[in-house]
């Protein structure tokens, strides 16, 4: 997948991973069909968020940047559709993705495990704020099905316990990776 074309008018806000994460590839990608123009707005916070499980505010100011609409009107359509969620309140974000490769590879088992661990599903965060869950359609990673995203670092091939031995770091107060 070439990123060749994509957008010259980023703004200062782009995300540091956005050449090397494919995710970002994919929402360029969305950007590149619609002939990067501020038409593009929705389609593309719907790319982002299918890909993130949320909208940051880097992630809004690089759309701005690139479809050339201003960051202003582009926080009021995300904050507008409930369909969009903005970073989840939670200390640490957990997305699993639910692509159809992940979903053959277990990513519902991960799901469940996980709301077995900590009691929340999908778009929840836990009482204590500590950990948000969500979900993607497809992280642009498909060989390492099932997929799912610490703190923003994709991890393949993962397993229910895999899963839940990085969710119990982050119960347990250790930061460690
Ligand atoms: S379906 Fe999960 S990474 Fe593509």
């Amino acid at each position: 997948m070439d990123i060749k074309s994509e957008p010259s008018s980023r703004s200062s806000g782009e995300p540091a991973q956005t050449t090397e994460d494919r995710r970002w590839r994919l929402v360029n990608r969305t950007m590149r069909m619609h002939g990067n123009e501020p038409h593009a707005l929705i389609e593309t916070l719907h790319s982002v968020q299918e890909h993130f499980g949320f909208l940051d505010l880097d992630a809004l100011k690089y759309v701005a940047g690139a479809l050339r609409v201003p960051l202003s009107r582009v926080y009021a359509v995300a904050t507008f559709y409930h369909y969009f969620t903005l970073k989840p309140p939670g200390e640490h974000t957990c997305v699993v993705c639910k692509g159809t490769a992940c979903y053959i590879g277990g990513a519902s088992s991960i799901l469940d495990s996980i709301q077995q661990e900590v009691g929340i599903g999908p778009g929840e965060t836990t009482s204590d704020g500590q950990i948000s869950l969500l979900t993607a359609r497809c992280l642009g990673s498909c060989g390492l099905a099932p997929a799912t995203v610490f703190d923003g670092q994709i991890c393949g091939r993962m397993t229910s316990a895999a899963v839940l031995e990085r969710i119990r770091r982050w119960t347990n107060h250790d930061t460690g990776d």
